[in-house]
């Protein structure tokens, strides 16, 4: 499959979270998380699986940045499990949590790839979610003593820096619908939600500098929205979703205020904290799945908008329609909308789930993620030739692993991993993507 050709220095990599592969979530001292609350709960996951072993990435990190070497990948981009710094979310660092991140970072950077540290891949210490988690404001301060630790252990060896991973996500699917842990069903009354992220992303981007930490951004997922039909109800819906979730977390971060519409559901003193959520940054990190359709709301719906499906489109097993021009298109937009103040772009995740399963020959034939990727990579490039400047893209994901409330059905890995054995097999898009990095 042909791709572009991209600027020399444009950085490849890889994306993983820890509770998504790690396991091992009662070794290394760690404390418990909301996510394994929430898996221990009846019903919240698809046949009733958790993370408990995942990829078995704790005792494997080895073999898994052996792969990664042999990929060929610039960046790897990982979180650190705040439950394994400060088991119960607060205090001095716990010192295997520590000793963990270093043995698998300098394997890392061993392996001349550069670590790209998300602070915050939503597991949250479930200590912290029992004295109010994101609802409180304290929440991000204690989020700063945390970023602080990192910080100053290990900003001798990133090159980037993510406080949080898609905020959006956690305000929406964990506070606003209870898909994903906490659990809470609390529909715009989640919004403070958002905002007391936005200021933990702003207080960490201040602990992170102080540390002296270097490439400090962002991973936030952003979707263009397409109204059903072309009619005021419709495009009204639409403008109130996207400022939902498009603008309410990059509008604070990156031009230090919010969209109108979400400003009744914020905490009463929002505007004191803008400043302090603006912060410069070095980059902006952007997830990048699928367009969101969205009609005017029927009878009865509290919400000023309604989901729909977009429709028309091959779809991944994860029901993402698979539409590469929406990447462009969001690209494109955001760098009109926020010009100079949008600082050089990185794709921090794009990625596709199917149903990898290996052939009698022991290959992984994937033909529809090579496909996705390279279409991807053409509207990318469009979007760069279009005047964004991109400065580099990565996968979501390395391996197979824990896709939250799906549990493992949906594979997104450029490596199949099959859970029973713990076997890791590259997949015939690892064998692509290898020769696009290593420009072969
Ligand atoms: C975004 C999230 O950051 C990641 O955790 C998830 O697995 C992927 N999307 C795929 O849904």
């Amino acid at each position: 499959m042909d791709h572009p050709t991209f600027p020399p220095g444009f950085l490849w990599g890889v994306s993983t979270s820890a509770f998504q592969i790690e396991g091992a979530t009662a070794e290394g001292g760690r404390g418990p998380s909301i996510w394994d609350t929430f898996t221990a709960t009846e019903g919240k996951i698809a046949r009733g699986e958790d993370a408990k072993v995942a990829a078995d990435h704790y005792h494997r990190y080895s073999e898994d940045i052996a792969l990664m070497a042999e990929l060929g990948v610039g960046a790897y981009r990982m979180s650190i499990a705040w439950p394994r710094i400060q088991p119960d979310g607060a205090g001095k660092p716990n010192a295997e949590g520590l000793a963990f991140y270093d043995k698998l970072i300098d394997e890392v950077c061993a392996a001349g790839i550069a670590p790209a540290i998300t602070l915050y891949h939503w597991d949250t210490p479930q200590a912290i979610e029992d004295a109010g988690g994101w609802r409180s404001r304290d929440t991000a301060f204690r989020f700063a003593d945390y970023a602080t630790i990192v910080g100053e252990h290990f900003a001798d060896r990133a090159k980037l820096w993510i406080p949080l991973n898609e905020p959006m996500v956690m305000s929406i699917y964990g506070y606003g619908i209870g898909e994903y842990a906490p659990g809470e069903f609390l529909l715009l009354d989640a919004l403070p939600t958002a905002h007391h992220q936005n200021l933990a992303h702003g207080l960490a981007v201040q602990a992170l500098r102080a540390a002296g930490a270097t490439g400090i951004g962002t991973a936030n997922n952003h979707s263009p929205i397409w109204p059903d039909h072309d009619t005021p109800a419709d495009r009204a819906a639409a403008d109130w979703l996207d400022a939902l979730i498009n603008r309410t977390f990059a509008d604070p971060m990156l031009l230090g205020s919010y969209p109108e519409q979400v400003h009744p559901h914020l905490p009463e003193k929002f505007a004191d904290d803008l400043a302090t959520i603006a912060q410069p940054l070095d980059f902006y990190g952007v997830n990048y799945y699928e367009p969101q359709g969205v009609t005017a709301p029927g009878e009865g719906n509290p919400l000023p908008f309604e989901l729909r499906p977009v429709e028309g489109y091959p779809m991944t097993t994860n029901d993402s329609p698979i539409v590469p021009q929406a990447l462009r298109d969001l690209l494109v937009s955001f760098h009109e909308r926020y010009r100079e103040h949008l600082p050089p772009i990185q794709i921090t995740e794009n990625g596709c789930s199917f149903a990898d399963e290996p052939a009698a020959d022991g290959s992984v034939p994937d033909p529809e993620r090579i496909e996705f990727l390279a279409s991807h990579l053409r509207a990318l490039r469009e979007a760069m030739d279009a005047g964004v400047d991109v400065r580099g893209y990565f996968v979501w994901s390395l391996l197979d692993n824990f896709e939250w409330s799906k549990g493992y059905a949906p594979r997104f890995g450029l490596v199949h991993v099959d859970y029973e054995t713990q076997r890791r097999t590259p997949k015939d898009s690892f064998a692509w993507y290898r020769k696009l990095v290593r420009h072969e």
